[in-house]
This record gives C-alpha cells, sequence and structure tokens, in this order.
C-alpha cells in the first residue's frame, strides 16, 4: 500500500472534481474513494477521477482504506458527514462554511476532539503562501497602523432556483457562500496586527438583499474590531463585483488582486501590491503545485506530526467565524442562523 494520505470525497459536484483535481499534484495524498449518494454518481466520478466507489457516503466510511475524508456537499450536510466521518475514526477536511451556524460547527469541534482525529476548514487560501506572506507584512507594520480592511467576493450565478447557491434548502446565499472568506481575511488581517493567528470583531452590522428564492443574493457588512481597525465587507451569488481586498494602514496601504482562488488551480505566480507612494511595489509569489494540492499537502503534514487542528485554520478560529457569520445573517431580515 502507498504511504500518500489515502482521501476519500464525499459528494461529487463541482468542487469535489477540483479537489481531485488538486491531490493529482499532491506530494503526500492520493485519491483512493468516492462517495456519492447514487451509484451512477460514485461512477461518473470514477470515469475522470480513477478510485474505489461507493453508492453511499456510510460505505465510504466504513472503507478500511480511506483515512482522511474531504467532504463537499452543500453546506447543511456538512455537519452530518463531519460527524459521522469523525466517528468512524477519519481526519476530516470540510468544506467552507463548516456549518450552517456556530451550534453545528461546535458539534462537529467536539465530536473531532472526542474522537482525537484532525478536523480542518476548508479555507484553501489561508494554506497558500500568497496569504503567509500577506500576514507577515502586516506583522511587520509595512503599512503602518492598519485602520481598514475592505474585502469582497461576489459573483454572479445563472438564475437557477435548484441550484445549491440559491435554494435556501440547500444553505444558499451569498453570506455563507462566500461572506464567510471575507469574514475570515478580516479577523485573519486584524489578528495579524496583534501578533494574534485572529481576532474577533467587536461589532457586526450588516445589510442584504433577500431574492425570490428567499436567500440573501448580495449583502454587505461593517466589522470594528480592537486596535480601532474597521472592515467594509460585500459578498454576494447574484452581483459581478471586482473580488480583491485592501487594507489601509497609516502610512501606505496593500492591495491582493487575487484573495481567494490564489493562482487559479494549477500552479502559478500570484501577487500582492504595496503601495507606499504611487508606485506600487509588487511582491510575487510563485507556487510550484495549485492551491488545492498545497491544501491537501498542509492537512497531510498536519496529520502526520500528529496534530489534530491547523495553526492556519484552527477550531477556534472556524468557531468565531461561524459566529460571525450567524450575527450577520441576524442583521439581514429573513436570512436566521
Ligand atoms: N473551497 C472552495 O474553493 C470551494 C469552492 C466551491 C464550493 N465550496 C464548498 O463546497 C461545497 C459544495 O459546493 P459545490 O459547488 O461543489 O456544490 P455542488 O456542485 O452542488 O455539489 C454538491 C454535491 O454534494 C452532494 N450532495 C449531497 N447532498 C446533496 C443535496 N441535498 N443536494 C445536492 N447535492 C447534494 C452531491 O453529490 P452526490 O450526488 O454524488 O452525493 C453534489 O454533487 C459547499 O459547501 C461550498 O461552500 C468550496
Amino acid at each position: 500500500m502507498s504511504d500518500k494520505l489515502q482521501w476519500g470525497v464525499i459528494g461529487t459536484g463541482r468542487i469535489a472534481r477540483t479537489f481531485a483535481q488538486g491531490l493529482r499534484h499532491s506530494r503526500t495524498g492520493e485519491l483512493a474513494a468516492i462517495g456519492s449518494r447514487s451509484r451512477q454518481g460514485a461512477l461518473d466520478f470514477a470515469h475522470d477521477f480513477p478510485a474505489t466507489c461507493h453508492s453511499s457516503y456510510e460505505a465510504l466510511l466504513t472503507d478500511p482504506r480511506v483515512q482522511a475524508v474531504y467532504i463537499s456537499t452543500p453546506h447543511p450536510a456538512h455537519a452530518e458527514w463531519a460527524i459521522r466521518a469523525a466517528e468512524a475514526g477519519k481526519h476530516v477536511l470540510c468544506e467552507k462554511p463548516l456549518a450552517m451556524n456556530f451550534q453545528e460547527a461546535q458539534s462537529i469541534v467536539d465530536a473531532a476532539r472526542r474522537q482525537g482525529v484532525f478536523l480542518m476548514e476548508g479555507f484553501m487560501y489561508r494554506c497558500h503562501p500568497q496569504t503567509l506572506r500577506l500576514v507577515e507584512l502586516i506583522r511587520q507594520q509595512t503599512i503602518g497602523e492598519v485602520k481598514l480592511i475592505r474585502a469582497t467576493f461576489s459573483f454572479c450565478c445563472a438564475f437557477n432556483p435548484q441550484d445549491r447557491l440559491l435554494n435556501a434548502e440547500l444553505g444558499g446565499g451569498g453570506i455563507l457562500d462566500v461572506g464567510c472568506y471575507c469574514v475570515s481575511m478580516a479577523r485573519l488581517i486584524a489578528g495579524a496586527v496583534s501578533g494574534k493567528l485572529f481576532e474577533e470583531p467587536l461589532e457586526i452590522k450588516g445589510l442584504g438583499h433577500i431574492g425570490a428564492t428567499g436567500v440573501d443574493e448580495y449583502a454587505v457588512a461593517s466589522l470594528k474590531f480592537p486596535n480601532a481597525i474597521l472592515a467594509q465587507i460585500a459578498a454576494g451569488v447574484q452581483l459581478d463585483l471586482e473580488n480583491n481586498v485592501r487594507i489601509v494602514g497609516s502610512t501606505g496601504s496593500i492591495l491582493v488582486p487575487s484573495p481567494w482562488i490564489v493562482g487559479g488551480e494549477a500552479s502559478a505566480f500570484s501577487k500582492i501590491l504595496v503601495f507606499k507612494s504611487h508606485i506600487p511595489e509588487e511582491i510575487v509569489i510563485e507556487t510550484d503545485r495549485g492551491l488545492y494540492a498545497l491544501e491537501a499537502d498542509h492537512v497531510a503534514e498536519q496529520i502526520a506530526q500528529g496534530r489534530t487542528q491547523s495553526p492556519l485554520v484552527s477550531w477556534d478560529d472556524s468557531l468565531g467565524n461561524m459566529r460571525a457569520l450567524d450575527l450577520w445573517r441576524g442583521e439581514v431580515a429573513g436570512v436566521l442562523p
């Protein structure tokens, strides 16, 4: 048997395919099994990404070869399958948002703690060297005292009420789908200012537009952090925005043109722009693997070191993010955690 970490994938949708593609470039992991709600779903997936097929998620969890499970179902199913995976003794990488709300997220963390397995929320951008470099720039006070963080992640998907992005029963809406990144980034940067891994907001004010399917199609929020740091964030699934992060400090600013799907899915260059005068300094980051391969390798390294959580996305970090998302959703009429 290979000494690489053996992955089982739960769900066969868009991101499952992206992750399986990433695994092909991983140094440490390989796809062992795929679990779908249907035999055909597993077979179709395995046609492109050869692996043992399971016609149910339960069956995948009883596969002794599977060491780590990647959960890529719509958000409402994350809690059930993350908990069941942990109870089956599997390490867990669960897609973002970790759950539908704080309470569910807490149950997942409790299960991982009880079972002594690794658990990480799939914030892949946190595993990319670009994000690590950004944190370093903030810690080094490259732009002086940070005052404002602006983060946007919003796109306009085709209007299909059945799609998980717009379907309320499948956890649709922009706040959970992409607002989670903006909250996560703001908390990361505010934390870096005081040498912490993340910081919790003192206050969150939000507004949003609820569309015909009853989900938040686009939403904005203002956050106040300690150290006089403010954040403005925007997220949506029915609104095209320029998706970037700008951090304004007392002596300059930083622009991250591609903060989320960093460098695309394959190995690539990405850049951070630092403005201290009119001419920006360009910091180029090069990777030899794509974003999802880096994420899978990060998980495998943590597991190999006997860790149950990652310092890049710790359990408390995910719980804090979920708490903030609950507050934001609570502010947007009709969207209750
Ligand atoms: N980190 C990232 O870059 C990233 C990017 C996109 C999405 N995501 C996250 O990944 C998760 C999945 O997103 P996606 O875009 O891949 O979704 P998707 O294309 O709709 O696929 C979801 C898959 O989950 C399974 N599933 C289980 N219960 C389901 C249900 N009740 N209805 C529909 N499908 C169900 C299905 O697979 P089977 O039928 O085979 O069981 C389906 O193919 C979401 O939580 C999302 O936030 C993360």
